[in-house]
C-alpha cells in the first residue's frame, strides 16, 4: 500500500499509447476519485514544449465533455512536463530535480516519496530508459514501480535478454508488465464464472467440452501502423499475448487463493502443459484489397517498407493442453485485421448429446463476449413452444447493457493502472509466464519466417481466408450460423 505521495512519470508522453490510453485512463481514475492523496503526474518526452502547450495537448488527448471541464482543470493542475533525452544522465537528473521539487512543495516525508514510471515507449528504448531511471530517478527508501508494455522481445531469446537486463535494474515485484486484455471486464470475469459457479466448474473439462475458440476480429487494417506491425505480425501482436492470456485463465486449475502469485502460478502451470504450436496447426492470411476496391490491401500501406512482406495479418492457430483436464480438446486461437466486424469472444462448444432422442440438435455453446456489448450467453436447445415437438435453439443471455445498465465499465487501462497504484500484480504478466508463452510460439514464428510461408490472401472486409471454415472443421468445430444468430449482437 502507498502512503505519502506518488508521482506518476509518463515516459513517452507525446507518443501514441500515452495519447490514446495512458492519459485518458489517468484522468478516468482522477475523475472517479481513485488517486491517492498527493498524486502528481509528470510527462517526459523528447519534444520541447512549454507547460501551456503540454496542457493543451493533454486536454486534446482526454477529450471529455464540457461538464468535466472543472475536473480536467484540476487534473491539469497536478500535471507537469519535462523534456529530455532517453539516453542521457543529465536529462534524468533534471527530471529527478523536477520531481524532488514537487515532493518538497507537497511536504512529502522521506520514505514516502513513491514513484511510478509508466513506459509508454517503443521497445528499442526500454533498457536505456530503465537504466537512466534506476541510476538517476529511483526513489531510494520509498516504493518504485515500473510499468512496461509489449512487445517484450520478438522471440524467446530476445525476450530473455530483455528480461535479464530489466531484472538487473528492477525487482520482479517492482515490474508491472501490462497486457491490457487482462484489464478487460469480461476477461476479469472468467475466474468468477469458473470458480464461483458449481455448474460451470463441473463441466469444464474434456469430458464435456469439444473445443474452445478464442476470436479477435478487427474491421480495420494496419493503416498508418504498417511500419510497426510488419516487424511483428498478428501472432506476436495479439495471439501470443492477449489471446494466450485469455486461454490461460480459461484453462488453468483453481488457484489456492486470489493472491497474485497463486493465480500466476496456476497460469504458468497450465501453459507448461502446452507443446510448441506446429505449422500444420496454423492457417495464416494477409489481407488484400476489399472486393469493391475501395480499401487498400496490406501491401499497399504507405508505411510498409517491404512490399513483398509475408507478415500475417490473420492467423488461426491450435494449441493443445496435455493434462487430465484438457487432453484432446483443441484451443483454436483466431485473430485478424481488416475483417468483416469488430468482435472479441470466447466460444466453448460442448459435446454432442448422446443417444438418438433428438436428431442432430446443435451443440450447446457458452459464449463470453468480451467486446463490443459485453455478455455471457449460453446457446441451448429448447422445445419450440406450441403444439409441435420440434427443438429450437435459444439462449440464456446475460447482456451487460440490460442487466447492469447503471454501471460503468472502466477502460482496461484504467483498471490496470489502479491495480499498479494498489500494488496488485494479479492482472500483470510474470516473467516465467512470458517465458513459457514464448517457448510455445517461437518455433512456429521462426519456421514461418525462415521458410517465408506465404499467407493466404483474403479480401479486406471479409471473414478471412476462404479455407478458414474447412480448417476449424478439421478440429471438430461445428458452425450453426445458418440456424442461429445471437439477437443482441447488433445493439449499440
Ligand atoms: C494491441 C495491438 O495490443 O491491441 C493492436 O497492438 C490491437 O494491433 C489492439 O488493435 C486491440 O485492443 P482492443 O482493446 O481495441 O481490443
Amino acid at each position: 500500500q502507498l502512503h505519502g505521495g506518488i508521482t506518476i512519470v509518463v515516459l513517452g508522453a507525446s507518443g501514441d499509447l500515452a495519447k490514446k490510453k495512458t492519459f485518458p485512463a489517468l484522468f478516468g481514475l482522477y475523475r472517479n476519485g481513485f488517486f491517492p492523496p498527493k498524486t502528481h503526474i509528470v510527462g517526459y518526452a523528447r519534444t520541447k514544449m512549454t507547460h501551456e502547450e503540454y496542457h493543451k495537448r493533454v486536454s486534446q488527448y482526454i477529450k471529455v465533455p464540457e461538464v468535466f471541464r472543472k475536473q480536467l482543470n484540476e487534473f491539469l493542475a497536478i500535471s507537469t512536463y519535462v523534456d529530455g533525452q532517453y539516453d542521457e544522465d543529465a536529462s534524468y537528473q533534471n527530471l529527478n530535480k523536477h520531481i524532488e521539487k514537487i515532493e518538497n512543495d507537497s511536504h512529502i516525508a522521506d520514505g514516502h516519496k513513491n514513484r511510478l514510471f509508466y513506459m509508454a515507449l517503443p521497445p528499442s528504448v526500454f533498457i536505456p530508459v530503465a537504466k537512466g531511471l534506476k541510476k538517476n530517478v529511483y526513489s531510494r527508501g520509498s516504493i518504485n514501480r515500473v510499468v512496461v508494455e509489449k512487445p517484450f522481445g520478438m522471440d524467446l531469446d530476445s525476450s530473455r535478454r530483455l528480461d535479464k537486463e530489466l531484472g538487473a535494474l528492477f525487482s520482479e515485484d517492482e515490474i508491472y508488465r501490462i497486457d491490457h486484455y487482462l484489464g478487460k471486464e469480461m476477461v476479469k470475469n472468467i475466474m468468477t464464472l469458473r470458480f464461483a459457479n458449481v455448474f460451470f466448474g463441473s463441466i469444464w473439462n474434456a469430458q464435456h467440452i469439444e473445443n474452445v475458440q478464442i476470436t479477435f476480429k478487427e474491421p480495420f487494417g494496419t493503416e498508418g501502423r504498417g511500419g510497426y506491425f510488419d516487424e511483428f505480425g498478428i501472432i506476436r501482436d495479439v495471439i501470443q499475448n492477449h489471446l494466450f492470456q485469455v486461454l490461460s485463465l480459461l484453462a488453468m486449475e483453481r488457484p489456492i487463493s486470489m493472491s497474485a502469485e497463486a493465480i500466476r502460478d496456476e497460469k504458468v502451470k497450465v501453459l507448461r502443459c502446452i507443446p510448441p504450436i506446429v505449422v500444420s496447426d496454423a492457417l495464416v492470411g494477409q489481407y488484400g484489397k476489399s472486393v469493391d476496391g475501395t480499401k487498400p490491401g496490406y501491401l499497399e500501406d504507405d508505411t510498409l517498407k517491404n512490399k513483398q512482406s509475408v507478415t500475417p495479418t490473420f492467423a488461426t492457430l491450435v494449441a493443445w493442453i496435455n493434462n487430465e483436464r484438457w487432453q484432446g480438446v483443441p484451443f483454436i486461437l483466431k485473430a485478424g485485421k481488416a475483417l468483416n466486424e469488430s468482435k472479441v469472444d470466447v466460444r466453448i462448444q460442448f459435446k454432442n448429446v448422446a443417444g438418438q432422442l433428438f436428431k442432430e440438435v446443435p451443440r450447446n455453446e457458452l459464449v463470453i463476449r468480451v467486446q463490443p456489448n459485453e455478455a455471457v450467453y449460453m446457446k441451448f436447445n429448447n422445445k419450440l413452444p406450441g403444439l409441435s415437438f420440434q427443438t429450437t435453439i435459444s439462449e440464456l443471455d446475460l447482456s451487460y447493457h440490460r442487466r447492469y445498465s447503471d454501471l460503468r465499465i472502466p477502460d482496461a487501462y484504467e483498471a490496470l493502472i489502479l491495480d499498479v497504484l494498489r500494488g496488485d500484480h494479479s492482472n500483470f504478466v510474470r516473467n516465467d509466464e512470458l517465458d513459457v508463452a514464448w517457448t510455445i510460439f517461437t518455433p512456429l514464428l521462426h519456421e514461418l519466417e525462415t521458410s517465408k510461408v506465404k499467407p493466404i490472401e483474403y479480401a479486406y472486409g471479409s471473414r478471412g481466408p476462404k479455407q478458414l471454415d474447412e480448417f476449424v472443421k478439421r478440429y471438430g468445430f461445428r458452425r450453426h450460423q445458418e440456424q442461429y444468430i445471437w439477437p443482441i449482437q447488433n445493439v449499440d
